[in-house]
């Protein structure tokens, strides 16, 4: 790791683009202005529109200007930014840019470190890391990184193919793959959670755990994102990233270090113990679903198939939800649910461990119930952990009832979370992988994920849309539990 200061050239291709625009530069910023980033670095902002770098400094104000009274900041740190037309498939581009960077090394004392971030559709990552690489932009004896976007492929086959392709040009420590949900404050704190309480630890197996649940939903439906969306579909959005690395850290085993190889390998084991499906299972364990129309926040909105760039009769899915089995010690015969989708009632990401019963139960509530312990971890909007327990009902000797402990991460002061973003450039900033995926995950993933989807593209679904919009999916999907004596646990409980 280098300094908590550190200093590198970031290349933004696809600077002109909306990832750019929302998330990068803002990040950036926070960075900049919080100390973070010391006046020893510059962005390069490459795309094909032509602009002049005052144009482009215009468009990184825009973007961070919702940061009230410190436009003298935000001036000085638009400064560090420059922008070149590019054209990603000509060598003169690369020459030019090359140029660029050495001018920018000696006014900025960045010693040749850069970072490339590929923040554009994937069509072109292959060509543009052989690029750098044959004329020689990665030769610097700076640190050299390159940061990937999703989607990193659409199958195994594909993402393997990319891979070699990049691995061509730089080594696997160089390779940052993004996914995003692992600069989440609470997504990093399920380790701690998990390994600094020994309440938890003893606990985190099959013995105590009868299901763990996890839901990531939202109110957005496909936005101007139909295109991408018709050849990606929940499944490959959401599911082989995003929920799988949440189900890997939720089931690892603890890392015998907190470095990143450890970590990380602890993750693949993991993944390799996933029990994987034959092509005639996945109706028992999947369940797929496309929002028709339907009510978000009272506003009446449109179903799937009306949206643009979308196929009137697509049979692409934008909910899932599934069963995932370990065929490990901790782990057998403990379910993991989970589910995603657009257009759904609420915005959230939770979490939910639920515990076994006791083998006998002297305390019932008022109607006879009992009510299981959950550790519920609040990923989004809320972010926070709440413990359900039972407790006595005062003046009553012999009822319970269910009670909540509750701890809010960002109830006090909600700017004190940083963005996900910022998080994992810093890290990839001062050489620290930990938070981005490695290949072996990312092909583990998809080898699990692909046999749903070609299940899925052979069997047609015919009901499709099958849940309303505002709902929380399917009902197949409340049956997926209800086969195991399980339900979801509702997101409105556990707050
Ligand atoms: C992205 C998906 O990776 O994650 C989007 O491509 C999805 O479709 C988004 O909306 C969700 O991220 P978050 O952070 O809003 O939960």
């Amino acid at each position: 790791m280098t300094s908590n200061q550190p200093k590198s050239i970031i290349v933004i291709f696809g600077a002109t683009g909306d990832l750019a625009k929302r998330k990068l530069f803002p990040s950036i910023y926070r960075l900049y202005r919080d100390g973070r980033l010391s006046e020893d670095f510059a962005v390069v902002g490459v795309a094909r529109r032509p602009l002049s770098n005052d144009e482009f400094r215009e468009n990184v104000k825009q973007s961070v200007h919702h940061f009230q009274n410190e436009s003298e900041k935000q001036e000085t740190f638009a400064s560090h930014f420059y922008y070149q037309p590019f054209d990603v498939t000509d060598l003169t581009s690369y020459q030019e840019l090359k140029s660029l960077l050495s001018s920018l090394d000696d006014s900025y004392n960045t010693e040749g470190n850069r970072i490339f971030y590929l923040a554009m559709a994937p069509d072109f990552f292959g060509t543009i890391a052989a690029n750098l690489k044959s004329e020689e932009l990665t030769a610097t004896g700076g640190s050299i990184r390159l940061v990937i976007e999703k989607p990193f492929g659409h199958d195994y086959e594909s993402a393997k193919a990319l891979n070699d392709q990049i691995r061509h040009a730089f080594t696997e420590d160089q390779i940052y793959r993004i996914d995003h949900y692992l600069g989440k404050e609470m997504v990093q704190n399920i380790e701690v959670i998990r390994f600094a309480n020994a309440i938890f630890e003893h606990l985190w197996n099959n013995r105590y755990i009868a299901n763990i649940q996890i839901t990531s939903s939202e109110t957005l439906g496909v936005e101007d994102r139909g295109r991408y969306y018709e050849s990606s579909g929940a499944l490959r959005d959401m599911v082989q990233n995003h929920m799988l690395q949440m189900v890997a850290l939720l089931a690892m085993e603890p890392p015998i270090k907190l470095t990143t190889d450890e970590i990380r390998s602890e993750k693949v084991k993991v993944l390799r113990a996933l029990k994987p499906l034959t092509e005639d299972e996945v109706d028992d364990y999947f369940v797929r679903g496309q929002y028709g129309r339907g009510l978000i926040d009272g506003n009446e909105v449109i179903g799937y198939r009306e949206e643009d760039s979308v196929d009137p009769e697509s049979n692409t899915e934008t909910f899932v939800s599934g069963k995932l089995m370990f065929e490990n010690f901790r782990w057998a015969g403990v379910p993991f649910y989970i589910r995603t989708g657009k257009r759904m009632k609420e915005k959230s990401t939770e979490i939910v461990v639920q515990f076994k019963d006791l083998p006998m139960n002297l305390y019932f509530d008022n109607e006879d119930h009992t009510h299981p312990n959950l550790l519920v971890i609040h990923i989004q909007p809320d972010e926070g952990v709440t413990l359900h327990l039972n407790a006595r009902k005062s003046g009553n000797g012999t009822t319970s009832r269910p009670i909540q402990l509750n701890y809010c991460n960002n109830c006090e002061d909600k700017m004190n979370t940083p963005e996900a973003y910022e998080v994992l450039l810093y890290d990839c900033m001062r050489g620290d992988s930990t938070n981005f995926t490695h290949w072996d995950e990312v092909a583990l993933s998809w080898k699990f994920v692909d046999t749903i989807s070609k299940a899925w593209e052979k069997n047609k679904t015919e009901n499709f849309p099958n849940y309303e919009s505002g709902s929380m999916g399917p009902k197949e999907s409340d049956e997926l539990l209800e086969k195991d004596g399980f339900h979801w646990w509702p997101i409105s409980i556990t707050r």
